[in-house]
């Protein structure tokens, strides 16, 4: 529904008016997959997001998908690709003290979660979204969201072609990142933040080589952690432990396999290497923001939570989120009553602190901090070594890793 909205003559342009009774800031996997999950109950949205389709599908994510992450993709048609383009993972090495131990979740736990890059997950909600004629704006500018205290917030926009928009909607959603702009919208005496920073960063690389393990590698070593992972029988992907403000141009490839090679030699593994392709710093951080709704506006993954990416758990809160999301806010539309999204806040925040403490507890146990003493190496070895020796260690593991059931 696009009308001229009266009186919305600014500084000689028309700015165009679009009413939707669900407007989503942010076209990444959250806002995609709830547009879609809204639309399989008949309830429409508008997505706005300011980089471009081609923007998104070139910056490398992380890899792992949960379990129900994966139902969730293939039972709300969203994705038959994850099963057939998908690698199934039944379990993850843990590398340390000179060896590798594997934990074997589909004996601990009877689940599995499977390889499939954020990326793909992203171009599968993109092309569907096309392909349902819904209605998803790319490369669009200047986003600010008004009036969110309002019985009809907007968020004004300028379209990849310059024209001026103004969406006006029952509910907004903000999915627009850990640099989310609808955060910053809630008053600060309504909101709280939680932080922590750590004192390193990934190294992260993809390299045309084959793969140099069937399952994941998380490599403890005293010089730091490094995440043996893949993408493709011919590509792979792997980060190591670096400082912050480490610069990744300034690394030569030599140097960079010299390091991975290290750190898995410790454990007695040998990588194949081939032509790095791509190399980016990753930043390491964890944030929550509580509550996740504010009056008529809701936040959806990152913009509402940021973990350490040690267990890549962050799409897969997203991809929690917008799940229940969907359903509160069907009653919500339905019911035209903000109130009962506050049923989302609370089931959401109990899965995203969940996955801050098992985000911050794999990160802990498996790198090194600057001033880490001998002790502080061998006192990590040994809290793997229990794990692996466990059959409840392991479990608490393989369960957090393959997703805790969604319900
Ligand atoms: C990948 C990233 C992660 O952070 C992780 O824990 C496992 C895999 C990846 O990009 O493949």
């Amino acid at each position: 529904m696009v009308a001229r909205a009266p009186g919305a003559e600014t500084a000689g342009m028309t700015r165009t008016l679009t009413r939707t009774p669900v407007a989503i800031v942010g076209g990444g996997p959250a806002g995609l997959m709830l547009s879609h999950l809204l639309a399989l109950a008949g309830i429409e949205s508008v997505v706005v997001e300011i980089r471009t389709r081609r923007e998104i599908e070139e910056t490398h994510r992380a890899g792992i998908l949960e379990q129900d992450s994966v139902r969730l993709l293939v039972d709300s048609g969203a994705s038959d690709r994850v099963l057939t383009e998908g690698d199934e993972h039944e379990g993850i090495d843990l590398a340390f003290g000179g060896a590798r131990h594997r934990i074997d979740f589909r004996a601990l736990v009877g689940a599995s979660c499977h390889l499939y890059p954020q990326t793909e997950v992203f171009k599968d909600l993109a092309d569907l979204q096309l392909r349902e004629g819904r209605d998803v704006r790319f490369g669009v500018s200047d986003v600010s969201v008004v009036d969110v205290e309002s019985a009809r917030p907007g968020v004004l926009f300028t379209d990849a072609d310059g024209a001026e928009h103004e969406l006006r909607c029952d509910f907004l959603v903000g999915a627009d990142g850990s640099r989310s702009t609808c955060r910053r919208a809630v008053p600060e005496p309504e909101r709280r933040q939680y932080f922590r920073e750590y004192p390193f960063a990934w190294f992260g690389i993809l390299c045309e080589a084959p793969a140099s393990a069937p399952e994941l590698i998380y490599n403890h070593s005293e010089t730091g952690f490094a995440l043996i992972s893949q993408r493709t029988p011919t590509l792979q992907r792997m980060y190591f432990q670096c400082p912050p403000d480490a610069d990744a141009d300034e690394w030569s490839d030599a140097r960079i396999w010299e390091e991975l090679q290290s750190r898995l030699g410790a454990n007695g593994h040998t990588l194949h290497q081939g032509p790095i392709t791509s190399r980016a710093v990753l930043p390491f951080r964890s944030f929550v923001q509580e509550p996740m709704r504010h009056g008529r506006m809701v936040l959806a993954g990152d913009a509402a939570h940021t973990v350490p990416p040690t267990g890549a758990k962050g799409l897969n809160l997203a991809l929690a989120d917008v799940r229940v999301l969907a359903e509160e806010l069907e009653r919500a539309v339905r019911a035209d009553d903000p109130a009962l999204l506050d049923d989302y806040s609370t089931r959401a925040l109990g899965r995203v602190w969940k996955a801050q403490h098992f985000s911050y507890w794999m990160t802990t146990m498996l790198h090194s901090l600057p001033d880490a003493t001998p002790f502080d190496v061998r006192r990590q070895e040994g809290e793997l070594a229990s794990l692996v020796a466990s059959t409840a260690g392991s479990t608490y593991l393989a369960e957090g890793y393959t997703g805790w059931p969604t319900g």
